[in-house]
Order: structure tokens, then C-alpha cells, then sequence
């Protein structure tokens, strides 16, 4: 099989990395990967945005499955343009990909088929949103931009002054463009953070280990939220019980709303949840792979991934076992540019690849990097991730940041309690 995987981020080098090791892959062909999928697959120069380059690229190259990485491009329905043309896709087509593209659409989705959230406000006027605001006894408040923001539309606001200047901030300066026109102010959630993973072929669920991200840039989940700054799995917290309580409450009801809205979703819904008193609640939904989950969940995962995709691709997941996880644990430590989540420096040269990937059980996904010459350079906020298996998390997480330090660029940064949050929340 010639399996394509759309996006050139650490996920996709990781899916990459993964669909190369199948005995029935013969090649993995990658738009636009990055020096890291090189490694292991055929890099194509079609943005993953690109449409129409990537339908021909299909039918061209007869691509038997395509998987699509990144939000954007599913959001803006390139699965329905691969679908259309005959191509076997991985990924939900616009309109089961508008839960991660709009949050004020999920929000009224999980309300609708009355699936526990927090309770929320929409607002389209700054005007209205402040009076809101102003009025509000309870603090904190959560301000969400309504559109794709790559990790940095949600705001915990503090009292009435910082949460106003939030929204000046979206709704008037339009800082992050179309996406913050409209804003949902939610309820804050107290708890433990989990993203459960699941592969969801319109009919039947097939959950993923789970895996716990750190989504805020410092140590001690302080500064502004990220796309994720490192993972580990699996996670205690997530007892097999606490499981069946997600699904039932959570995946099942989620699959039956998208019947009932008629939406035929294929590919991987990623639900972002807080362990409340009350129980799980869902924070967001992805249309996609996490990035750094997908890395962790890829190095657990045992079985072969491309029959899952295809089955997925095909709505016959349901003739599949479930597949087989690595009982040893993993811990991915994510390398980030000077000045991450802001504007970041790019160009810096990278070295210290190999003898990080000579550690015991490491493997480093690469992310914001490109070619320069015969160097890597950085290209973007987060640079690379450092995962590890280990027999337990603490042997996996010395590991990774044993392979961590010996990577090395000019202004290189990570955080160093990746895994250790629970001893650190306790103390
Ligand atoms: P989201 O992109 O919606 O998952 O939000 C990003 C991060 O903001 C989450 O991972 C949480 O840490 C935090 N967050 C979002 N919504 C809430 C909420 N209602 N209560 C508390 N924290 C939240
Ligand atoms: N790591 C969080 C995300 O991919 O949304």
C-alpha cells in the first residue's frame, strides 16, 4: 500500500514513523513533512492546505490511503475533496471537523445532545461580552476565541479588568484575526486534565491509551497555554473505570450526536476533558491526533496502525480487535524556540540528534526544523520531541531528558517536570 500523510509537524513525522514499520506499507509519501519524515518517507513540497495539489498528488501517485494530521485543512474539508475524488481517507470531512473549528458550534453540540461541559455564554459583541463580564461574581472566567488558534485562543482571566482586556484584545484588535469575531465565556473547571483519544468510524468507537499533555509553557503549569510542551502515558489517574465512565457519558453519547446530526465521521476524535468532583467534562473536541499525544500513543501502540486507518477509512472498524498496547510507559519532552508561545527566533542550528537518539529506547520526533545546508535549523515554536519508553514513568522520563540535554540549539528551551506533575501539584 501507498499510504500519504498530509502535514510536516512532529505528529505527522510520528504517524509517519509508524505507517514506514508496517509490512504493508511500501511507501509512505509525506505533504509537506519535514527533514524528520525524510527519515522515513518520500517529502513532497504540497502545502497541506493545498487541495487541489494534493487530489491530483492522489490520483497521480494512487495513493490507497491518505491521513490527515493537521485542523486546518480538515476544517476546511479537504477529506470531503479526497473523498470525492475515490481516495480511502483518514480524517473527518469539514463538517465533523467544525467541533475543533468552531468552539461556539461545540458548545452548542454538546448542549444539544447534552453532553457534560461547562456552562457557557456566546457573545458577538465586545460591548456585550465586557457588560458580561463586568457583572460576573465568580472568577476565574475562561475566554475562548471561536476559531482555529493553534492552542492560543483560551484565556483564564482572573477578575473583570483582565478578562475585558482579553476580549478588547479579540473582538476589537482582532489579535487573532476571524477567529476571535466571536467568543464563548465558560464556567471555570477545576481538576485533573486528560485527552482521551479515540479512533471513531461513524459507527464504532475504538479508544486510545490514554495520554496526559502540559499544555502551559513553564514548570509547575505556569505561563500561557501552548500547543503542548510534553506528554506522558499511561496515566494512573485513568482508572479503567474512570474510562468506562467517558465513554459512556462522553465518546458514546458524542458518536450518537454526530448520527443524529448526520455527520459520518472517520478519523480520530480527541476529546480534552476535566476530571471535575462531578465527573468528566468535556473542555474541547479535536478532529485529529493531539500533538505530542500522537507521539507518546505511537510508541505505545503494539499493533500494526494501517489496519486501524483503513478500517476506519472503510467504517468497519468494528471487524477489528482492539489493538495491543506496550505495557512500558512513555514520557515525550518537548524542545521550543526562544520565545514560545509568542513570536519565535527561527534559524538557530540544531545538533546533538544522534547521540539524543542513542539513549535507550529514545526516539525524537522532529517538528519546527528545516534543512539549511548540510545543518537543521529551527523553524518554528516547537522544535522537536524527545519520547522515551521506560518500565515505569520515572525510568522513562530520566531517559528522555538524559537524551533531552545532549540536543542543543541557541535559545533551546523545554519544561523539566514533564511527568512529574503529580508529585509537583501535591507538594
Ligand atoms: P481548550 O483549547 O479549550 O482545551 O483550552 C485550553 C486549555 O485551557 C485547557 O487545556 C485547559 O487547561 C484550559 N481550559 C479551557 N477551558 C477551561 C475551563 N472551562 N475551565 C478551566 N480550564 C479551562
Ligand atoms: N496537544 C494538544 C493538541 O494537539 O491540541
Amino acid at each position: 500500500m501507498k499510504v500519504l500523510v498530509v502535514g510536516g509537524g512532529g505528529r505527522e513525522h510520528a504517524l509517519a514513523w509508524k505507517l514506514a514499520s508496517s509490512p504493508l506499507v511500501t511507501e509512505v509519501v509525506c505533504a509537506p513533512g519535514n527533514p524528520g519524515t525524510a527519515r522515513v518517507a518520500r517529502n513532497v513540497a504540497i502545502a497541506a492546505t493545498d487541495s487541489a495539489k494534493l487530489v491530483h498528488l492522489c490520483r497521480h501517485e494512487q495513493i490507497d490511503l491518505a491521513v490527515i494530521g493537521p485542523e486546518e485543512p480538515l476544517c476546511k474539508g479537504l477529506g470531503d475533496e479526497l473523498r470525492a475524488a475515490g481516495v480511502k481517507v483518514f480524517g473527518p470531512g469539514a463538517a465533523g471537523a467544525r467541533l475543533e473549528g468552531s468552539k461556539l458550534h461545540a458548545k452548542e453540540f454538546l448542549t444539544r445532545h447534552r453532553i457534560p461541559t461547562a456552562g457557557y455564554r456566546r457573545f458577538d459583541r465586545s460591548g456585550a461580552a465586557k457588560a458580561h463580564l463586568e457583572s460576573c461574581t465568580q472568577w476565574p472566567q475562561v475566554v475562548k476565541a471561536d476559531g482555529l488558534a493553534a492552542g492560543k485562543g483560551v484565556f483564564v482571566t482572573q477578575d473583570a479588568r483582565e478578562a475585558c482586556a482579553v476580549v478588547d484584545a479579540l473582538m476589537e484588535e482582532k489579535r487573532l484575526g476571524e477567529a476571535g469575531v466571536s467568543i464563548c465565556v465558560e464556567e471555570h473547571l477545576v481538576g485533573e486534565e486528560v485527552s482521551v483519544l479515540a479512533m471513531v468510524d461513524g459507527q464504532t468507537i475504538c479508544v486510545f491509551e490514554p495520554v496526559m499533555d502540559h499544555k502551559q509553557v513553564g514548570d509547575g503549569d505556569s505561563g500561557p497555554n501552548t500547543g503542548g510542551m510534553g506528554v506522558y502515558s499511561p496515566v494512573p489517574t485513568f482508572t479503567p473505570r474512570l474510562q468506562r465512565q467517558v465513554e459512556q457519558n462522553i465518546l458514546i453519547p458524542t458518536l450518537h450526536g454526530l448520527r443524529q446530526d448526520e455527520v459520518d465521521y472517520r478519523g480520530i476524535l480527541f476529546v480534552g476533558l476535566m476530571l471535575t468532583d462531578a465527573g468528566p467534562r468535556v473542555l474541547e473536541y479535536n478532529c485529529r491526533f493531539g500533538d505530542p499525544e500522537c507521539q507518546a500513543a505511537l510508541r505505545r501502540l503494539s499493533s500494526d496502525l494501517v489496519p486501524y486507518l483503513l478500517a476506519t477509512a472503510e467504517g468497519r472498524l468494528g471487524e477489528l480487535e482492539p489493538p495491543s498496547w506496550d505495557p512500558r510507559a512513555c514520557v515525550g519532552v518537548v524542545g521550543a524556540a526562544e520565545g514560545y508561545p509568542s513570536e519565535v527566533r527561527r534559524g538557530d542550528v540544531i545538533s546533538g540528534l544522534d547521540e539524543a537518539e542513542a539513549v535507550e529506547e529514545v526516539v525524537v520526533f522532529q517538528a519546527g526544523v528545516k534543512r539549511s545546508g548540510s545543518s537543521l535549523v529551527t523553524d518554528g515554536g516547537r522544535v522537536l520531541c524527545v519520547t522515551a519508553l521506560g518500565d515505569d514513568i520515572t525510568q522513562a522520563r530520566t531517559r528522555a531528558y538524559r537524551a533531552f540535554e545532549r540536543i542543543r540549539w541557541d535559545g533551546k528551551f523545554g519544561r523539566s517536570d514533564i511527568g512529574s506533575r503529580r508529585t509537583a501539584r501535591a507538594r
